[in-house]
C-alpha cells in the first residue's frame, strides 16, 4: 500500500525545507505553508502577498513587540520577519524554538541582530540590500543641502511669522559648489551619494576598507584616503555611509571628531552608533564644528536632548529610506528570501558576519 499524498516524502529533500518540515507534509498538492511572524505593520500590498503565500501572522496594530513578545514569537515562528526596532540579541535567539530557521529582516542594517548567536543556532539571516540605495542617497543629499543652506531654520522663521522681509545679510548659508565631500563608507549608498554630490559641484573624497574599482573612481572623480584621520581633517562636508558593525562602532570617536574643521558639516544617514553622539552634540553646542544633518541616533528614538535646542542641526526621524516604493521593494525582497529558502535554495540576501 502506497503512502497517502499527505505523507509523501519527496525524493530529495532540500536541507532548508527539511528543517522546516515542509517536504514531509502536504496539503492537497501544496506544500504546507510556513508560519511567518512579522513584527511590524508592512505596506498593505506586501501583507496581502504574505497572507497568500505563507501562514503569516501580521502586526496590523504596529505596536512594537516588547522583549517577552519577541521571545514568544521566536519560540513559535518558522520564519521571523523583524525590523530594526526589534533587538534580536543572544537571549531572543536562545528563546527561539527548534522550528525557527530563518530571520528575514525587513531592512538592510542588521546591527540589531546577533549574527553569531543566530549562526551558532543554525538560523539563517537575510536582509534587503540594494533597494534603499537611491532613496537613502537622495535624503543624504537633502540633509547636506538643508544643513548648509539652513533650510529648516528658514522654514521655522516662516511658520513662526518672524519674516520681516529680504535683507542682504539674512539667513546666509554656505555654498556647496567647489567644496570637498568626504564619504565614510563607499558602498552602494556612498557611491549613489557621490553621483548626486558631483552634480552639485562637490569634489568627491572617500575612505573605505578598500578602494572602489578604477572605473567607479574615474566616473566619480573620487579621491581615496587610506587614512580616515587625514581625510576628516581636510573636508568641508563629511557623510557617514558605512554599516554599523562592532568595527565601526564610534568610528567617528571623540578623538576623530576633533580632527574636523570648525567650518565642517557632518551628515549621518547610516546608524547613530557610528558617531560618538555625546561628543558630537558637545562640539555642535560649542560651535567646534559648523553643523550636522542627522537622520539616525545612538539610542533611537531618544537622542542627546541638547541637539533639539541647536539651530545648526537638522534632525530627521530615521526616514532616509522611507518611500512607499522603497518599502514595497523591501517587502518583495523579504518575500523572495523566504520563498527561496522555503523552496530549499540559498536565499539571495543571506547575511554573513564576514560580509559586513
Ligand atoms: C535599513 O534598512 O537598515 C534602514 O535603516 C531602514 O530605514
Amino acid at each position: 500500500m502506497g503512502r497517502p499524498e499527505s505523507q509523501a516524502v519527496l525524493p530529495s529533500r532540500p536541507f532548508w525545507a527539511m528543517t522546516l518540515g515542509l517536504s514531509a507534509e502536504r496539503e492537497g498538492t501544496f506544500v504546507r505553508r510556513p508560519l511567518v511572524i512579522v513584527t511590524r505593520k508592512l505596506p498593505d500590498a506586501i501583507e496581502t502577498r504574505m497572507m497568500e503565500l505563507f501562514d503569516a501572522r501580521l502586526n496590523t496594530d504596529d505596536a512594537p513587540l516588547d522583549e517577552a513578545a519577541l521571545k514568544a514569537a521566536a519560540g513559535e515562528a518558522e520564519v521571523l520577519v523583524p525590523t530594526l526596532t526589534d533587538r534580536i540579541g543572544a537571549d531572543v535567539i536562545d528563546a527561539a524554538g527548534p522550528r525557527l530557521k530563518l530571520i528575514a529582516n525587513f531592512g538592510t542594517g542588521v546591527d540589531h541582530i546577533d549574527l553569531a548567536a543566530a549562526k551558532a543556532k543554525g538560523i539563517t539571516v537575510t536582509n534587503t540590500p540594494g533597494v534603499l540605495t537611491e532613496d537613502t542617497a537622495d535624503m543624504t543629499m537633502a540633509l547636506i543641502l538643508a544643513t548648509a543652506r539652513r533650510l529648516t531654520e528658514g522654514e521655522r522663521v516662516m511658520r513662526q511669522h518672524q519674516w520681516t522681509g529680504w535683507a542682504p545679510t539674512f539667513m546666509l548659508g554656505h555654498r556647496l559648489w567647489g567644496r570637498r565631500l568626504g564619504i565614510v563608507g563607499m558602498g552602494r549608498i556612498g557611491q549613489a551619494l557621490a553621483r548626486r554630490a558631483k552634480g552639485f559641484g562637490l569634489a568627491i573624497h572617500y575612505h573605505n576598507r578598500r578602494r572602489v574599482p578604477d572605473e567607479v573612481a574615474q566616473e566619480l572623480d573620487a579621491t581615496y584616503w587610506e587614512s580616515l584621520d587625514q581625510m576628516l581633517a581636510r573636508m568641508d562636508f563629511v557623510s557617514v555611509n558605512c554599516p554599523h558593525t562592532p568595527a565601526t562602532y564610534h568610528l567617528l570617536s571623540a578623538r576623530r571628531l576633533k580632527l574636523l574643521r570648525p567650518s565642517a558639516i557632518i551628515v549621518n544617514t547610516a546608524r547613530g552608533g557610528v558617531i560618538d553622539e555625546e561628543m558630537l552634540a558637545q562640539m555642535l553646542r560649542n560651535r567646534d564644528i559648523a553643523g550636522a544633518g542627522l537622520d539616525v541616533y545612538e539610542r533611537e528614538p531618544d537622542m542627546d536632548p541638547s541637539l533639539l535646542t541647536l539651530d545648526n542641526v537638522v534632525l530627521l526621524p530615521h526616514m532616509s529610506s522611507a518611500t512607499i516604493e522603497g518599502r514595497i521593494d523591501m517587502g518583495e525582497k523579504v518575500i523572495l528570501n523566504i520563498k527561496t529558502f522555503v523552496d530549499g535554495h540559498r536565499p539571495p540576501d543571506r547575511v554573513l558576519a564576514s560580509m559586513l
